[in-house]
């Protein structure tokens, strides 16, 4: 089919999904990358003139602050870039006629439903990341409306990380013994996975809020026993540190995090006409591709 090609501008293209979409632009997609160093999203004027330069058909949102436990101490600047600059990027997408997807977290959820969580569910985050992210998520929608995707998702790795693949790869190869939380459940989700959810929902022009993650669910020891097992199984490393289970309490961090944040798909597998992978093949498939040399395994 010859058909017009939809442009789309990604912002915070240096990090991790950043850097999956630009490498999984399907041939339709005209791509306008902008990483920190030449877009930063708290500067509003500079975001107004990205946007008038590219008028694109949509804006990814993918910057954003990450650092979870830092993010305690950091609590406005925090707000300022997942809050404020996120509603920069949407004011200058009205602006424009854009359609924007902002990105967003199973964190803002507090995790004490054992059900996976719908998109309608309440939110009450439990740390300062998460409250950053839900409130960029209300003023992105409250200047969009149903121009807005807010798509959540969760546990997001990559190989060239930081992310916590690329620690568990560092730690099985450098220590004796890991210790990992067994109490916290989620779903691990290959960035890829993600990008190619987000490339699905401008395809089809999905808006609204809607999760996404890999298929099935993990707690942190299970990912991490996960690791180790295809680091073994694929000659990535010959011997490991011994993987262990504790509990939360037992492993103190800066921000609170949820129990259990699985995320409820069935709404958004239905609109991109796709179930997604378990994330256990997900990860095999990223692990095939590494080369040792590369990425210190060997
Ligand atoms: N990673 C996860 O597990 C996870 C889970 C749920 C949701 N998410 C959401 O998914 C999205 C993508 O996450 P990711 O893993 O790709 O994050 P990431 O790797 O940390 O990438 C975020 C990017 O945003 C950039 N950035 C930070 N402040 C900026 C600013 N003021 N202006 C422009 N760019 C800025 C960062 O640059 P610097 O590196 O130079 O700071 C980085 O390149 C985010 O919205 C995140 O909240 C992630």
């Amino acid at each position: 089919v010859n058909r017009r090609p939809i442009r789309v501008l990604l912002t915070g293209a240096g990090g991790q999904l950043g850097r999956a979409l630009r490498q999984a632009r399907p041939e339709w997609m005209e791509l306008t990358v902008l990483a920190r160093g030449q877009l930063d999203i708290t500067e509003k004027d500079a975001v107004a003139q990205a946007l008038a330069a590219a008028k694109p058909d949509w804006i990814v949102n993918a910057a954003a602050y990450t650092a979870v436990d830092q993010a305690e101490q950091e609590r406005e600047l925090a707000f300022h870039i997942n809050a404020d600059g996120a509603a920069y990027v949407a004011e200058a997408a009205g602006k424009y006629g854009s359609r924007m997807i902002q990105l967003s977290t199973d964190y803002v959820f507090d995790g004490v439903s054992p059900a996976p969580y719908l998109p309608d569910d309440r939110t009450n985050p439990l740390n300062v990341y998460g409250a950053s992210k839900l409130a960029g998520e209300e003023r992105v929608r409250d200047s969009l409306k149903e121009r807005a995707l807010i798509l959540r998702t969760a546990w997001v790795y990559s190989i060239d990380g930081p992310s916590f693949l690329t620690t568990m790869l560092r730690l099985l190869r450098e220590r004796d013994e890991i210790r990992v939380v067994e109490d916290q459940i989620g779903t691990p989700t290959s960035v890829e996975s993600l990008a190619q959810a987000v490339i699905a929902a401008i395809e089809k022009e999905v808006t609204g809020i809607h999760h996404w993650t890999d298929a099935g669910v993990a707690s942190w020891y299970d990912f991490a026993c996960a690791i180790r097992d295809e680091v073994l199984a694929l000659g990535l490393l010959s011997e490991t540190a011994r993987v262990r289970p504790v509990m939360t309490d037992d492993y103190p961090t800066a921000a609170r995090r949820p129990a259990s944040s699985v995320l409820d798909k069935t709404a958004t597998r239905r609109v991109l006409g796709c179930e997604g992978d378990h994330w256990r093949s997900s990860l095999h498939r990223l692990l095939s591709g590494v080369d040792p040399e590369r990425h210190g395994t060997k």
